[in-house]
């Protein structure tokens, strides 16, 4: 029979920036969603890649004094960048397209053609209001309090000609789409593209640009490029093979099933994209689901905000199948969720560590110990069976059902949910049968034990195989720890107790799951972070050169001595000043107050030979008086400040002047 065929897509990332945890949010999503349908025994086509045109990859790169293929090669393939990150993140995509590859490039401008020469794309002048960060143009009315409506930063005046996409021309059947299918999902975002986009009127939509050259070249119009977003819309279907040779599934896989993306993305996916397939006349993807956002203390996470989180950081720390359990098992998917450090341990310790290692590591103990690994032939089956038994094992078998109705509609926080339940029901079974009272009396009680190990490692294996598209590797080692095979490792034996073999082979290996001191990992993990952030900072910054020039006369005024130092102490109260006592060459001791002390101790500067400025007026500090000021240099090095005292050689003597 032929496999149902899946196709799903992410978002494809901007590379202007290193993807943080927000990113790797709707990236593991869809990697579990395609591992779930492959375990489902579907045909998957699962698409991630990167948006590389626009103007804010071009400014970005032209700032780090790069061409933008240069900087976003740099982002896409380099050291922790995008591929580095799905590799770490175990994302299983089975394609990866880059909007700057040429076959993509080549398509788009057939694309672009094509809703030109059927009069959907046409020149005109565009006047209205640009958001350059979001590289999306609002008109006027979009705006909220004159500001871009996803981000709310300051928009800017344009005026330009260029070409327009008949969005208007879509706006009836695009409502309907919308209101009367589920196309978009959840069913709350209808309202909010209907109400916010749809009534006040569509307008067509401006679809190229004149004022930067890095997208893709209007073909028929040199000196136009390609909006950015019908660039990069197109990608699910270029990297199909529309319009290219480079792919050939385009028939068998368009129209993509789901596309998962951000909230704040969902009006490009299900009004702009649905337009321009209607304009195209190709079928329309069946879904798209519009998911919440990670936030950090209420707000969005970003870069300019400075409040990042580093998913190599935590993937180190916590490991990568936890961080992917993590984000998938505490935030419902269509809402907005607060990232801590704090739940994601706790999370750790409560699901995983407690109650599902607690599960693994207690039941493949415990016939390693009673039954020295293998259970005994026969203890599938319990001539009395008790209604725990009974419960565990209905609770167990309908799981998979319940499991498959949250995968269907785009709630995996549900279908982990239905599964930790199992592992709940399956742990305080331990306690109710109480195997280590069992094993008290083999002679009496040593079927009835291995029935009840049994039955733990059932129920073991069926949330093992329902967890595996969230957690692969740790799945495969569960499987490996309760013995269990690829044949009962498989979407149809999920539903089938009593499949694992009787006499399979049990080891009690490595604790999958260890639990998490709470206060250690958070203060390492703040440590952690602050070095990452230090590290993003400039390896050197100098103060930039004074514009206004001196006169020379002016300049030598000035009078710097050599000085050296005969005493030195810190000012009491004062956590920066030292007093310097100094040999100025005059025969009267000069004293300088000086704030240097978080770079030097008093006693090493004694008989140093510093440079001092000898004719300022004095000044109190601390109550003190100060005769003039030493020279130092200063430079800051990732972020911190950095002084040194001018020393000269100790042969030049105290009052020589320098000039
Ligand atoms: N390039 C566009 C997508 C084009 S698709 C044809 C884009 N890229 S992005 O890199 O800015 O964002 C990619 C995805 O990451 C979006 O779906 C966005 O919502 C998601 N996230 C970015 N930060 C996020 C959170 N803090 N939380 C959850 N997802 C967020 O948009």
């Amino acid at each position: 029979m032929e496999k149902k065929k899946f196709y799903i897509t992410t978002p494809i990332y901007y590379p202007s920036d290193k993807l943080h945890i927000g990113h790797t949010y709707c990236t593991v999503a869809t990697d579990a969603m395609a591992r779930y349908k492959r375990l489902t025994g579907c045909d998957v086509m699962f698409l991630t890649g990167t948006d590389e045109h626009g103007q804010k990859i071009e400014d970005k790169a032209s700032k780090a004094g790069c061409t933008p293929k240069e900087f976003v090669d740099n982002i896409v393939e380099g050291e922790h960048g995008v591929l580095d990150l799905w590799k770490l993140m175990n994302i299983s995509n089975d394609r990866f397209i880059r909007t700057t590859d040429d076959y993509h490039v080549a398509a788009v401008q057939k694309i672009f053609k094509k809703m030109y020469d059927k009069g959907d794309i046409y020149k005109g002048t565009y006047k209205g209001k640009y958001c350059k960060p979001c590289e999306s143009f609002w008109t006027e009315s979009q705006l909220v309090d004159g500001k871009c409506p996803d981000c709310g930063r300051e928009v800017l005046d344009a005026e330009e000609e260029a070409y327009f996409f008949r969005l208007s021309k879509y706006a009836d059947r695009v409502q309907h789409l919308l209101e009367d299918t589920d196309f978009l999902q959840p069913r709350s975002r209808v309202n909010e593209m209907v109400n916010n986009f749809i009534k006040p009127g569509l307008e067509d939509l401006c679809v190229s640009r004149t004022s930067f050259s890095w997208g893709v070249p209007v073909d028929f119009d040199p000196g136009h490029v390609v909006y950015v977003w019908v660039d990069a819309l197109f990608n699910y279907t270029t990297a199909l093979g529309l319009f290219n040779d480079r792919y050939h599934d385009y028939d068998h896989y368009w129209p993509a099933d789901v596309h998962f993306v951000g909230k704040e993305i969902v009006r490009f996916h299900s009004i702009i994209w649905p337009a321009m397939l209607m304009s195209m006349e190709m079928p329309l993807p069946k879904h798209v689901f519009g998911h919440g956002w990670l936030l950090l203390d209420g707000g969005k996470m970003s870069k300019s905000k400075g409040n990042v989180v580093d998913p190599y950081i935590l993937a180190e720390k916590f490991g990568v199948d936890a961080l992917r359990f993590f984000l998938m098992r505490t935030f419902p998917f269509g809402s907005d969720g607060n990232f801590s450090n704090e739940l994601l341990i706790q999370t750790i310790n409560v699901d995983l560590a407690n109650d599902l290692g607690n599960l693994l590591s207690r039941t493949t103990a415990m016939v390693g110990k009673y039954f020295g690994g293998t259970l005994p032939e026969g203890c599938r089956t319990c001539a009395e069976p008790e209604p725990c038994d009974k419960e565990l094992c209905a609770m167990a078998s309908a799981l998979r059902s319940a499991y498959e109705t949250a995968m269907e509609s785009f709630a995996p926080h549900t279908a982990l949910a239905e599964v930790f339940k199992v592992i709940q029901r399956a742990n305080k079974y331990i306690d109710e049968t109480a195997p280590w009272a069992l094993a008290k009396d083999m002679e009496h009680n040593g079927a009835r034990l291995a029935h009840v190990l049994y039955n733990l490692l059932e129920a073991t294996r069926i949330c093992g195989i329902l967890l595996s598209p969230f957690m692969p590797d740790s799945a495969e080692k569960m499987f490996a720890q309760i013995g269990a095979d690829a044949s009962v490792q498989t979407w149809e034996s999920a539903a089938q107790w009593g499949s694992l073999t009787e006499t399979a082979v049990v080891t009690k290996g490595e604790n999958l799951f260890p639990r998490i001191d709470a206060e250690k990992a958070l203060a390492e993990l703040e440590a952690l972070e602050a070095e990452a952030r230090k590290a993003a900072l400039p390896a050197m910054e100098f103060e930039p050169f004074t514009p206004e020039s001196v006169d020379f006369d002016t300049f030598c005024k000035s009078d710097f001595r050599v000085v050296k130092v005969k005493a030195c102490e810190a000012v009491k109260k004062s956590t920066k000043l030292l007093k310097f006592t100094l040999d100025d060459g005059s025969g009267v001791d000069r004293q300088i107050l000086s704030g240097v002390h978080a770079y030097y101790e008093p006693e090493d500067l004694v008989g140093k030979t510093l440079v001092a400025i000898v004719n300022l007026p004095p000044r109190k500090m601390m109550g003190q008086e100060s005769c003039g000021m030493l020279l130092s240099a200063v430079h800051t090095e990732r972020g911190e400040e950095k002084l040194h005292l001018m020393m000269l050689d100790d042969a030049i003597p105290a009052g020589a002047k320098l000039c």
